[in-house]
């Protein structure tokens, strides 16, 4: 039997993924943003440009392959990197002025599958073009929260600053000097990323490595005035909206775009792999990617952690269910519920002939009508309907319903 690839999963569950994508897509219209689709495959040079070659993503686990063309191209691992691409190709940066725009869909990581951890899996992201106020930061984090909350979830922020190019280069200088004082200490993937991106060291899974960064030079104490001002800015509008927070110096994504605001949103109730949300500025992106200089600020959720979380409201009865008694009548029944679809929900059995079975089909079809036809209602042109919300019953002339 063939069965689905490893961490590549089929969504089942999809009564609350459907659930999610409602409520996520009408807070993301509430804030005036757009939904925007872009492909799946996208050329590797992409994603090694953006991503960053030094990050594992793109380093380790891309579904790279040069297809029929001799293009080397890849499954996206991530959404930021396609929506970036197609707002310059739009020319979207020359027009200049604020772009919002939403989007859904699956990305591929070739990783280790675990419990939270998928080689497919599906994000909601949003990216905010041309604002370069920290406020929009806060925006994007109030979503976030608005999002979770809507859907019952409990949630734990974290937060940082990357810094921006007057003082990251510094703060990288010092962590590297950190580095090398204790080289002998220090893991083999964090020698690695001395040479390539040192800031990354700062979340090695590596308890060793932990211990010894407790010690480390913290990135908010080297903050220049700029984008001190703003960190201080986006805690205390979080702090007047009531979105609590903890502000953590190790915080560095996995991604090497960002800088300045950094955040991550947990959850303490799925397992490991805890991380639901994640975003942050990437202000220098448009450009390294050939486009013009324009602020931006974005963050994806992880749907399929979230599944098991969501609190699903209530599902009412809706609709028709249709179930003929007797062979003759199942033409017809087919012909009701063909004509209720116009303005409902119509479901048809047509095998049974049992009373009890229909009851019991229209009850797992969540159905508010149960609508049968007998011999003695096909001669007398009649129709029995159950109200399953009401429990009542009646029997009317077919032209009625
Ligand atoms: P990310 O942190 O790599 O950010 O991914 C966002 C979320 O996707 C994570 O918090 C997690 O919930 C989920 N996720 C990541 N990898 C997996 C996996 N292997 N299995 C299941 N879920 C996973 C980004 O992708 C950025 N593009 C976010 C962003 C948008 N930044 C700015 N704009």
């Amino acid at each position: 039997m063939i069965q689905s690839l490893r961490g590549m999963n089929d969504i089942i569950d999809s009564e609350r993924f459907e659930y999610f994508i409602e409520v996520a897509t009408k807070v993301a219209r509430n804030y005036g943003f757009n939904y925007m689709e872009t492909p799946l495959l996208e050329e590797t040079a992409l994603f090694k440009r953006s991503v960053g070659e030094s990050s594992d993503i793109v380093g380790k686990e891309m579904y790279q392959f040069i297809d029929k063309g001799e293009n080397d191209v890849c499954l996206r691992p991530e959404g930021t990197a396609g929506v970036v691409r197609a707002f310059i190709q739009n020319k979207f940066d020359k027009a200049g002025g604020n772009y919002k725009f939403f989007y859904h869909g699956p990305m591929f990581r070739y990783e280790r599958p675990q419990k939270g951890r998928l080689r497919e899996f599906h994000q909601f992201g949003v990216e905010s073009f041309g604002e370069e106020s920290v406020y929009e930061d806060a925006t994007m984090i109030m979503m976030i929260a608005d999002i979770l909350n809507a859907l019952g979830i409990g949630y734990r922020l974290k937060l940082n600053s990357l810094g921006d190019n007057n003082c990251m280069p510094q703060y990288r200088d010092t962590l590297v000097s950190f580095l090398e004082e204790h080289q002998e200490e220090i893991c083999e993937d964090c020698v690695r990323r001395k040479g390539t991106n040192p800031i990354r060291v700062l979340d090695c899974k590596n308890d060793r490595c932990q211990s010894l960064y407790i010690n480390a030079p913290k990135l908010l104490n080297c903050l220049c005035p700029t984008c001190g001002d703003d960190f201080d800015k986006l805690k205390s509008i979080l702090i007047s909206n009531n979105i609590s927070f903890e502000v953590d110096t190790h915080l560095v994504r996995g991604l090497d775009y960002y800088s300045k605001t950094a955040f991550e949103f947990v959850s303490d109730n799925i397992g490991a792999q805890s991380a639901i949300a994640g975003g942050g500025r990437y202000d220098r992106l448009v450009e390294f990617l050939d486009g013009k200089a324009t602020p931006a600020v974005g963050f994806a959720i992880g749907i399929e952690r979230l599944l098991e979380l969501i609190q699903m409201p209530e599902m009412k009865r809706e609709g028709y269910y249709f179930g003929a008694l007797d062979d003759e009548a199942v033409e017809l029944v087919i012909s009701l519920a063909q004509a209720k679809r116009k303005t409902d929900k119509a479901t048809v059995l047509y095998r049974s002939k049992n009373l009890k079975t229909h009851l019991k089909n229209a009850d797992k079809a969540n159905a508010k009508f149960c609508a049968i036809i007998g011999e003695n209602e096909l001669k007398e042109s009649k129709i029995w309907i159950k109200n399953l919300e009401e429990k009542t019953e009646q029997v009317i002339a077919i032209t009625e319903i």
